[in-house]
């Protein structure tokens, strides 16, 4: 009885922070490997760059740009994915170049970095799109798995990964 509860309670909270991942942006779906490889090449990222992951998942953008030495920073709500990544950082000894914040990135100021990855969702893009363009620094770059920014060219694509420069 006491297990199906707990059972019951571990799906209760997995159901509910997927579903609050939807209501402030996308919900949770890591990026296949061969798309974050794909991001990283693409913005031709350089050792010590400042790198932010808008809705870092399980951590696979940040770790992928960490290991290229760039200062990554994944900005996660969901604080079951927050402390999934944040334990495979720390297993990597990726803890100097990569950080885990467990904030909305709506709230986030982006003026501070030369990168930012994302991979959102269709209904977001337009919001995030106006966010970028207000806050990203000349000579930025944004990566994009799968969504485009629809009032810019990107600068270079791969497959379903945009690369916008600002
Ligand atoms: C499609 S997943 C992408 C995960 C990761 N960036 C990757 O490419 O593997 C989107 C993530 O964004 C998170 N998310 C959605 N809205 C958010 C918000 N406003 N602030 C922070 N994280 C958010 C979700 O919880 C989810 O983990």
């Amino acid at each position: 009885m006491i297990l199906y509860l707990i059972l019951g309670i571990i799906c209760f909270l997995i159901v509910f922070f997927w579903l609050s991942g939807f209501i402030y942006g996308a919900p949770y779906q890591a990026s296949s490997t061969s798309a974050a490889k794909k991001m990283v090449k693409l913005s031709q990222v350089k050792k010590g760059q400042k790198v932010a992951d808008l809705g870092s998942g399980n951590g696979k953008l940040v770790i992928e740009f960490a290991k290229k030495r760039a200062v990554v920073t994944g900005f996660e709500i969901n604080p079951i994915l927050v402390l999934v990544s944040r334990w495979k950082i720390r297993k990597l000894g990726l803890q100097k170049r990569a950080t885990i914040k467990q904030q909305n990135f709506w709230n986030v100021s982006l003026s501070k970095f030369d990168i930012v990855s994302v991979f959102q969702v269709w209904h977001v893009m337009p919001s995030l799109e106006k966010k970028l363009k207000k806050e990203m620094k000349k000579g930025s770059k944004v990566v994009s798995n799968t969504w485009k920014l629809r009032g810019m060219k990107p600068a270079r694509k791969d497959d379903h990964v945009f690369m916008y420069k600002f």
